[in-house]
């Protein structure tokens, strides 16, 4: 840093690598003195629209250039990202980074190490791409206490969703995306809830002080939901939204993502398409919600070029320092004993005392009902179930018996209501 002129360098320059460098050269230097002075790329022959001698295939040229000041990652995947992001820090120059999956791996010790190197490191397009709420949570939010983080945070999957609400199957909604670019040809991180999951667990971290494993995070996709779960959905004034949901009650923490079904008068129900949404609650702010584009280039620029806006303005006061993580007051609870409401459809055969039979295994789990709904007769029949919260436990034993039934022949589906 000379004069308030900064020298930047990006690892990366594939689609959102692009885009950032697109918005580098672009900036007004009546906000910042920025200069462009490296881009790590695999092959410098590829003409890519901009100066090719910016170019090198040597991370080393960049971490001991002592010109740079920060470095802006976007090479997607942990390795080798995760070991240049720490080579750097522990280098002096501060990180900006949209890798939401090295960041969930490795973000509190990442963070550790920036403190101790008296650098910055950010990461607000890691979580919701375009919707600055990172930063609301680290700083302006520092003061609460948060209750609970819910969140809609993969924009594939809710745009499946919401072709699914408006009519289309599972696997030509899936088609629409991927043709659209949104899902990529293997779609499994979006559509069984990987992407977030990890999102879920930089959330844990920043809004809780907690790094959850991968394996504490239960975690359920959107690959069954069905056309006829959103028709069952539409007539109880519902939709189906794939939800992050973090909380931390009186009773402890936990994180998990799953498909659930919203009233549709909740302000998730209303995110739709490629959108994401962040739902913060606590005491004094009683409810927030964050909202807009989740995924995609511009977006993800958007959010890194903010980063980089902050990292310059706390280099020239020397206040790299974050705000002291939030640390978790309760203890954890696990996935077992979180508290849930099911909708559940069966297909049993129409005779008589079938419905006493289930009512009975709910009951010794337990589980209280709230609604039931029967269509069809003989061996066709459907009964759609609502339960009252109950302990996730005593769901799970009650369908384990109810399926083993004679006259059950099918749980054609069971999804979490949002409470
Ligand atoms: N694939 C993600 C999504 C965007 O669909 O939201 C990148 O995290």
């Amino acid at each position: 840093m000379k004069n308030n002129s900064f020298t930047v360098a990006v690892l990366g320059a594939g689609n959102i690598g692009s885009s950032v460098i697109e918005r580098l050269l672009k900036l007004d230097n009546e906000i910042i003195n920025l200069n462009l002075s490296k881009v790590l790329v695999s092959d410098k022959s590829k003409n890519r629209g901009f100066d090719k001698g910016l170019l090198t295939t040597d991370f080393n040229e960049i971490l001991n250039d002592e010109k740079i000041d920060l470095v802006i990652e976007v090479l997607g995947g942990v390795e080798p990202g995760k070991d240049y992001i720490k080579a750097l820090l522990e280098n002096g120059k501060s990180v900006i980074t949209a890798n939401k999956d090295i960041i969930a791996d490795c973000g509190s010790e990442l963070i550790q190490i920036a403190q101790e190197n008296n650098v910055c490191l950010y990461f607000e397009a890691a979580v919701a791409a375009g919707i600055p709420v990172l930063k609301p949570l680290i700083e302006s939010l520092r003061g609460e206490e948060l209750k609970r983080v819910a969140g809609i945070i993969n924009g594939t999957s809710n745009y499946i969703l919401t072709a699914m609400e408006e009519g289309s199957t599972y696997e030509d909604a899936l088609q629409q995306a991927q043709e659209l670019g949104y899902a990529e040809p293997d779609p499994t991180n979006d559509v069984e809830g990987i992407d977030a999951k990890f999102k879920a667990m930089i959330l844990s971290l920043l809004c809780f002080g907690v790094s959850p494993s991968v394996d504490d995070v239960f975690t359920d996709g959107i690959s069954n939901i069905t056309k006829e779960d959103f028709d069952w959905a539409k007539r109880l004034n519902k939709t189906i939204k794939l939800v992050s949901q973090i909380d931390n009650g009186d009773d402890g923490f936990n994180a998990r993502v799953y498909p659930v079904l919203v009233d549709s008068k909740h302000p998730l129900a209303s995110i739709r398409g490629a959108l994401n949404a962040v739902l913060v609650e606590g005491e004094n702010i009683n409810q927030l919600v964050f909202s807009g584009p989740g995924a995609g280039a511009a977006p993800t620029a958007s959010a890194i070029i903010g980063d980089v806006l902050s990292a310059c303005h706390q280099m020239v006061s020397s206040q790299t320092n974050w705000y002291p993580l939030r640390t978790l007051k309760s203890g954890n609870k696990e996935f077992k004993d979180v508290q849930s409401s099911w909708f559940i459809r069966l297909s049993v055969k129409d005779e008589p005392g079938v419905l006493a039979t289930i009512a009975g295994i709910f009951g010794e789990n337990n589980v209280s009902i709230e609604s039931v709904i029967q269509e069809g007769r003989g061996d066709n029949a459907e009964l759609v179930l609502v339960t009252h919260e109950a302990e996730e436990n005593n769901l799970t034993s009650s369908i384990e018996s109810i399926s083993d039934l004679s006259s059950v022949s099918l749980v054609t589906s069971n999804i979490r209501v949002f409470i």
